[in-house]
């Protein structure tokens, strides 16, 4: 399967980012176009295209649109999820540096069909030099006309703030995300009400994916037929798949959903030197980990979730044979201990007593008793976590008991000394294609 760069077309010219540049390629075409049309349409367009959230879940999109009352009276408002801090994923970051005007049209697209005028980036606080893009980013499309008071003199209003965290991972929750915004402390709300009915400030409020929304323009100048001649029925379109980890070449390729890990592999230039696969994730470290037998399975929401993962953010991590299941395992799990945001039991407990078994592990000093007692945590804490935090904590441990239960025998697992960082890579990778 061909790679299908869109979003990542030109992210190679020289100052694609700015106004100028962006427009010379075709860009803020599409905003006019939406503008001609009213606000329901194009709503019925982001239904009818199949466009599902890049953020992880797979809502789709235009049916989360939908969801905002109107004529409700309230402010309504949009806010761009752009937190990306699960270990290895690394898409909305090099987006945002390398086309950050198509999230720009997106966003004006966006508020318009959910009658809002006012939008909010919340970008992750550790990326400076991608909040400072986009505050210039967004500067240049004030002064371009195309965002602030009556946009293309259709006396449509659009407002942006670029807000930075300030480095949790908690805060990508949408609604950890929205306290966040608030003022308050990131952590989860309880839902419903969902925040389309009730968000930021209490009123309807659209969260979206950096990429989701970035797709926004393409698809309103192109069409619902043209972006559903890219992937399945269920899984239509392109995706940023950031592949990272032991291949030889880690980044960004951008290809049709449904392309297969093998062919991105091979894009990737496969295993680094010498080694084979060993082990992967489709998407971050929050879904659960496959082989190599699953290498031909279409990369979609549907295809991977019966092979027993989840697509997720798309950005698979690839191991070699060099790489202790256990330590990868438990670096995972010092990630969701420490990143536990505390409000519930099961998480803030368990996350913490996984964590010690799995030192325990890597140490050598794991008993039989403990596999038993791993097992039963992760089934404490599987859907019964307050939000999705939890639940991505209890399932590195079953799934690689699944493929690799002989390498948790106590004191026979290889020691920690491969674990590599996938996000590392990645992100030198994207300061690469950035640059
Ligand atoms: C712990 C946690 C972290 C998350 N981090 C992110 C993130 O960094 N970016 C993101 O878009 N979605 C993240 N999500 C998913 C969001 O809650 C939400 O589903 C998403 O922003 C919706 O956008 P989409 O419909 O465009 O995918 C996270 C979810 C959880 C549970
Ligand atoms: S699952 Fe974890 S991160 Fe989510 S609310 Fe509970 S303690 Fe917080």
């Amino acid at each position: 399967m061909p790679l299908t760069p869109v979003l990542s077309e030109f992210w190679d010219v020289d100052d694609f980012w700015t106004v100028d540049v962006y427009k010379e390629h075709g860009g803020y075409t599409a905003l006019p176009k939406a503008l001609a049309q009213t606000p329901d349409e194009i709503i019925a367009t982001m239904k009818e295209s199949g466009l599902r959230g890049r953020g992880g879940a797979g809502f789709p999109t235009g049916l989360k649109w939908s969801f905002v009352p109107q004529g409700d009276g309230k402010e309504h408002y949009l806010v761009v999820n752009a937190d990306e801090s699960e270990p290895g994923a690394c898409k909305d970051i090099p987006m945002m540096l390398a086309n950050p005007q198509a999230l720009i049209e997106g966003i004006a697209i966006c508020c318009y069909a959910i009658r809002s005028s006012h939008a909010f980036i919340y970008i992750r606080g550790e990326v400076p030099h991608v909040i400072r893009r986009m505050f210039e980013a967004v500067r240049q499309a004030y002064d371009a006309g195309y965002l602030g008071q009556d946009i293309l003199g259709s006396g449509v209003n659009v407002d942006v703030v670029v807000h930075a965290g300030a480095g949790a991972y908690i805060c990508g929750e949408e609604t950890a995300l929205l306290d966040s915004l608030e003022g308050r402390r990131g952590q989860p709300r309880l839902k419903p009400p969902f925040p389309a009915v009730a968000g930021l400030y209490a009123s309807p409020t659209v969260v979206n994916n950096v990429e989701t929304i970035s797709n926004v323009p393409y698809i309103v100048n192109n069409g619902v037929d043209w972006f559903r001649e890219f992937g399945t029925e269920k899984s239509p379109g392109f995706k940023l798949f950031a592949v990272s980890g032991h291949v030889a070449n880690p980044g960004i390729y951008e290809a049709p959903l449904g392309i297969t890990m093998r062919e991105l592999l091979e894009y990737a230039g496969g295993m680094r030197n010498g080694h084979e696969l060993k082990f992967w994730l489709p998407g971050g470290s929050s879904v659960p980990l496959l082989v190599a037998d699953h290498l031909d399975t279409p990369m979609t929401y549907e295809d991977i979730a019966a092979a027993g993962s989840m697509l997720g953010t798309g950005t698979p991590m690839v191991y070699d044979e060099t790489t202790s299941v256990v330590a990868a395992i438990t670096g995972w799990l010092d990630f969701y201990k420490h990143e536990s945001c505390g409000k519930c039991t099961p998480c803030r407990e368990g996350t913490y007593w996984i964590n010690q078994i799995l030192h325990r592990f890597s140490a050598g000093d794991g008993t039989t008793e403990d596999l038993d007692l791993l097992q039963e945590l992760c089934a404490q804490i599987l859907g019964r976590s307050f939000c999705a935090l939890g639940d991505a904590a209890s399932t590195p441990y079953p799934a690689a008991m699944k493929y690799f239960a002989d390498e948790f025998a106590a004191g026979t697992h290889t020691a920690a000394d491969a674990l590599f960082d996938p996000v590392a890579t990645t992100v030198f990778a994207a300061a690469e294609v950035a640059r």
